[in-house]
């Protein structure tokens, strides 16, 4: 049986304050929260949004450093850039908040302390890495070294970004410390830790037993962390960046990244509701809905509810953990250090006014149940063939139509016709399936069922051809665009959760009010009754999710508001822009990639005796004529002068010599190689060349004219 909530306390990952967010955030869990908290507003439910910044943690200090600032100044640009962006893309939460705050670190601070009174911790002594000339203990992050895999000479003592190898600092060759560049020692620190183990039953049973339901990436997970057996975590960290460890006898040591950080979402609340925030944290009537990727799972399904578990104190646990997998972009990784991104503040400078075209590519292609791909091409197909071509043109259609034949007033609906019928008839079963996959977290099939009712009225109006019945039966035509502007309205409700942008022009295109219903910051203000006619107008009738699929809910009569554009196409060179800027990173890269390699050595073979060596006749030599091999790219045959003999070399140089660079060059040769013939010609020999390691040769030459045929060795 479903359990029956009072309210709904949904949460959104903190983002970490060390960088803008991008569209795999976006895709993983910001656009689907948003969905789901517009959807539960539009049925009149009490919804509270929370989300903030995640503002400590060691990269924050790291980027701090690199750019020669402090962690607050960081934090502080990152937070209004992050803010101002969700907010651009139509993302309200009620708070966004911040863990750096002031009533953060008290909480946060406090719930340590509680745990550490009641004796919930154990302490460990352990090695960890200080830097002795900083006088610090140093973060895996803060080591860095030669890559025992890869030979990348960056590689961070957590991991290597080239390879991406799972590393302990223990294992790089060269370890030395990203402040000073001493070579790190070992010194022993006291932790605490909470030993999870203790909590491995009881997560069993509420979540392997209690929570089938959970989709399967996120039960499998969790599942694979328990059967692999809990460990003590760690909760504590030498560093100076956080909140301070609330213990006599720890300074220097504050609270670690993802002890206080999920703390943020209760500090959040707290800071918008201080009188009222524990209803919605203490009472078994809120249902607790935590949207995260998938990389934070074991911190929401794992470590963060055996923190309240340990608290107590009536906190209450998340009913669902709908966490996304990735979102790569066009083909690749996206990776912030790379700069391989589209960043959410880029976009809304890029893109003015398409906020809802993200949106609704990022839905439709949500990685819900396995990694997906973003490619411009298909941002844009989906905009100008599903927006503009369906949805927009349809909508559009309608509108007009009414405009020409009826003064923009909805006409009368005559008696409906079969197909009239059965085409409204699609909407409430559509509406059933819009619904039930929103409340099961399936947004991609929840945005497809919205889609198809602009699909069943496009499909509907091209049919019946209102424009061409015009002049013959106007009351015939009165009647389809009655079903039309119906589904209009349908549309105007469906697609609030996933489009709010583009409903509110709808809404005032079809002149008719939000829904009542909906509370809370989200976009959906009332209209304003403005100078003139302005839409919609002050006593418009409202629409309300419940009227969706009624074939009534723009009474005849009413009077439209203008036709406008809903979405506007997207032409190539704009697409071409964005792929340029991303071909340049790559470009960029791959010459990096392509530097990097050629500084590295290919291994030295096996061993070799003197003998074995002795056996290579390795002369100098002259090239007395050069000619490109017909019909080859890369073969020179080569006349030479060996002092022995003139004999004919054909090589395969011809990618990196023209045959004058050649002629008279003095060579080495490798004098009694077996002769081949090769296209046809006899090659006796063979000609010395450096192999570099991106694969390009230079002949080898004495660095003095030597007599042709000395001996080499
Ligand atoms: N900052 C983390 C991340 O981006 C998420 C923190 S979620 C919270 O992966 F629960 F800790 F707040
Ligand atoms: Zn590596």
């Amino acid at each position: 049986m479903e359990k029956k909530f009072k309210r709904t306390l949904v949460t959104c990952a903190l983002p970490y304050a060390n960088g803008p967010v991008h569209i795999g955030h976006l895709a993983g869990v910001y656009v689907p929260a948003d969905i789901y908290v517009r959807y539960l507003r539009l049925r009149g439910e009490d919804v509270l949004y929370v989300c903030g910044s995640d503002e400590h943690g060691v990269p924050i200090t790291i980027k701090a450093r690199q750019q020669g600032c402090s962690p607050q100044d960081i934090v502080d640009k990152y937070h209004k850039i992050i803010a101002d962006s969700f907010k651009a893309l139509g993302i309200n939460f009620d708070i966004y908040g911040r863990t750096s705050s002031k009533i953060h670190e008290k909480n946060a601070s406090e719930f340590f302390r509680k745990l550490y009174d009641e004796g919930k911790f154990v302490t460990q002594e352990s090695e960890q890495y200080y830097d002795p000339e900083a006088k610090t203990f140093l973060a895996d992050r803060y080591i860095v070294g030669t890559c025992p895999k890869c030979g990348n000479e960056n590689a961070y003592g957590d991991q290597c970004e080239k390879c991406g190898s799972t590393l302990s600092p223990e294992e790089l060759i060269n370890p030395h410390s990203k402040l000073s560049g001493a070579a790190p020692i070992k010194k022993k620190t006291t932790h605490w830790y909470l030993p999870l183990q203790d909590y491995e039953p009881w997560l069993r049973e509420w979540i392997l037993e209690g929570h089938k339901e959970w989709r399967s990436n996120v039960y499998g997970q969790v599942k694979s962390w328990l059967d692999g057996g809990l460990q003590p975590r760690a909760v504590t960290r030498d560093l100076d960046w956080g909140v301070p460890v609330p213990v006599e006898g720890a300074e220097g040591k504050v609270l670690y990244v993802w002890f206080d950080a999920p703390i943020g979402y209760i500090s959040n609340t707290q800071e918008l509701l201080p009188n009222d925030w524990e209803k919605w944290w203490k009472s078994p009537d809120t249902k607790l809905v935590h949207f995260i990727g998938k990389d934070n799972i074991v911190f929401h399904c794992i470590v963060f509810p055996s923190m309240l578990k340990a608290y107590g104190d009536g906190y209450i646990l998340p009913e669902n953990v709908p966490a996304n997998e990735f979102l790569n972009l066009e083909g690749d990784k996206i990776s912030t250090s790379r700069g391989w991104a589209v960043w959410a503040h880029e976009y809304v400078q890029d893109f003015p006014g398409k906020e809802d075209v993200l949106r609704y590519v990022l839905t439709a292609n949500a990685p819900e149940t396995k990694d997906n791909d973003f490619s411009w091409k298909e941002f844009q197909t989906r905009n100008n063939s599903e927006l503009v071509a369906i949805f927009g043109n349809f909508v559009n259609r309608a509108v007009v139509l009414t405009h020409k034949y009826f003064e923009g007033k909805v006409p009368a609906a005559g008696e409906l016709t079969d197909v009239d019928r059965e085409t409204l008839a699609e909407i409430p079963a559509l509406r059933e399936s819009l619904e039930k996959n929103i409340e099961n977290y399936r947004f991609r099939e929840a945005l497809k069922d919205a889609m198809q009712i602009a699909r069943v009225g496009n499909k509907y109006i091209s049919d019946s051809e209102p424009w061409k019945l015009a002049k013959t039966d106007l009351a015939r035509t009165g009647t389809i665009l009655n079903v039309c502007l119906q589904l209009c309205a349908d549309l105007a409700i469906a697609f609030e959760p996933f489009t709010p942008f583009a409903c509110e022009r709808l809404r005032k295109m079809l002149n008719v009010q939000p829904s009542a219903k909906s509370k809370g910051p989200g976009r959906v203000p009332q209209g304003e009754p403005g100078p003139g006619i302005a839409f919609p107008t002050a006593n418009a009738p409202t629409i309300d999710w419940e009227q969706l699929g009624a074939s009534d809910i723009l009474p005849e009569g009413h009077q439209l508001g203008e036709a406008e554009l809903l979405f506007a196409k997207i032409e190539d060179d704009v697409i071409q822009k964005q792929l340029d800027r991303l071909a340049a990173i790559r470009a960029e890269k791959e010459a990096e990639a392509k530097a990097e390699l050629a500084k590295q050595v290919t291994p030295q073979k096996e061993e070799c005796t003197f003998e074995d060596f002795e056996k290579m006749d390795i002369r100098t030599a002259t090239v007395l004529e050069a000619e490109r091999v017909p019909k080859t790219d890369k073969l020179l045959k080569l006349t030479i002068d060996t002092g022995i003999d003139k004999r004919v070399i054909v090589s395969g140089i011809a990618e990196y010599y023209s045959p004058e660079d050649m002629l008279g060059k003095q060579i080495c040769i490798l004098a009694n190689l077996k002769p081949r013939v090769i296209k046809g010609i006899e090659s006796k020999g063979m000609i010395l060349m450096a192999k570099q390691n991106d694969g390009t040769m230079r002949f080898i030459t004495p660095q003095e004219a030597v007599c042709n045929g000395a001996q080499v060795g």
